[in-house]
């Protein structure tokens, strides 16, 4: 097999966020031709600037998901062979306090998206980033398949479900008899990894509190999440938008991604490795009251593994050290963070057992 992504353009939304980022990077080392859509990167520090992403591009469009004519004239003019859409407002807090912006988002963002991609003639596959928190938390250990109910108490993870449910009536609308362009969703797990500053999020704030000399302030402390290194989605994305690439409809379905089975740990679990690895952090729970969160999520990955032939690849203790040895050298100032961060990318790829594509030279 050959690495399907060399010369293939591919047009990313949320390429200057966390995730995004690391997926620009990748392409780009396989030999993409990648065009990113997304709005200003709304950190600081950011991926996007300290890594200069832009600059490594084919092209980089600062512009909105919701700006129709913007979206569709880039899109347009680019003609991708494939969309990964990340772009999204994605978290829980702030969908408390701006569940408007989260469903213009989300919903609508996304349906303009499908609809520019739609109409692009080259356009083939897409693959649509929604995320783990879709499904109907009924707070069990059992990890939720691809055919559990849809759902979500707050407006982030509802919005997602809209998100999930919106791209099932889109294939089944546009996509069936036409056969123009196969699209799949893609559920993953909480996702950690060098690079993200985001407002109340687990990693950024330990790492922001050890970096202060504070405390770790832990809102969830007992709450267990399916966490996982940042390529490990990715790596899942990749392949499918590859099977969606080469064999069309047949991989046109909801697939999750998510760590190794009994790995997952819970909020103080992870703050205490962080502590451990930095050498330095205490440790103290948040006893303020705070918007609803699920305390205990799962994620079965056994469809991506007997359809498409995707495991994960590290443990979570090898995820949290890859992550927090990303923000030392970051915050060391002692090596150059885009080769560092290239590296953790060759380093991944390399031990990859399923597939040898995506490891770059
Ligand atoms: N980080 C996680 O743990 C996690 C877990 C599951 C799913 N996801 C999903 O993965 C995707 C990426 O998440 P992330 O963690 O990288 O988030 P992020 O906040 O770092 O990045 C979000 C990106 O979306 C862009 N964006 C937001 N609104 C936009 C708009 N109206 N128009 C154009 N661009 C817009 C931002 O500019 C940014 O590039 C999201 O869809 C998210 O829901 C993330």
């Amino acid at each position: 097999m050959t690495n399907i992504y060399n010369g293939k353009r591919v047009f990313i939304t949320g390429h200057t966020g966390f995730k995004g980022g690391w997926l620009t990077l990748w392409l780009t080392e396989l030999g993409a031709k990648v065009c990113g859509y997304s709005l200003e990167a709304n950190t600081n520090p950011s991926m996007f600037k300290e890594l200069n992403i832009g600059e490594k591009i084919e092209k980089s469009v600062i512009g909105d998901i919701l700006d129709e004519n913007l979206l569709n004239s880039t899109i347009s003019e680019f003609q991708p062979d494939i969309v990964f859409h990340l772009a999204a407002q994605p978290l829980v807090r702030t969908s408390y306090k701006e569940p408007v912006l989260t469903y213009k988002t989300n919903v609508l963002g996304t349906l303009n998206v499908l609809i520019a991609a739609n109409n692009c003639e080259n356009t083939k596959a897409f693959v649509n980033i929604t995320t783990d928190k879709c499904y109907e938390n009924i707070e069990i250990q059992k990890g939720y398949t691809e055919d559990c109910p849809l759902g979500g108490y707050d407006m982030y993870s509802s919005s997602k479900a809209c998100a999930e449910i919106l791209s099932a009536s889109f294939r089944n609308s546009y996509l069936k008899e036409s056969g123009k362009m196969a699209l799949a969703t893609a559920r993953a797990g909480n996702v950690i990894g060098g690079g993200d500053w985001a407002k109340d999020r687990l990693i950024p704030d330990c790492i922001n509190a050890v970096n202060n000399n504070e405390a770790i302030l832990i809102r969830n402390p007992n709450a267990i999440r399916p966490w996982q290194f940042v390529l490990e989605p990715l790596s899942g994305y990749l392949l499918l938008g590859e099977k969606l690439l080469t064999e069309g409809a047949r991989f046109a379905e909801p697939f999750n991604f998510g760590p190794k089975e009994n790995e997952a740990l819970n909020v103080t679990e992870v703050a205490e490795n962080i502590c451990r690895i930095y050498e330095k952090g205490e440790i103290k729970t948040d006893k303020q009251i705070h918007p609803h969160e699920a305390q205990i999520l799962t994620l079965n990955t056994d469809k991506a593994k007997k359809i498409l032939g995707w495991t994960p690849t590290y443990t979570n203790l090898e995820a949290i050290e890859k992550t927090v040895v990303w923000y030392k050298n970051f915050y060391d100032k002692k090596c150059n963070m885009y080769d560092f961060t290239i590296n953790q990318i060759r380093e991944y790829g390399e031990k990859i057992t399923w597939s040898k594509n995506y490891a770059i030279r």
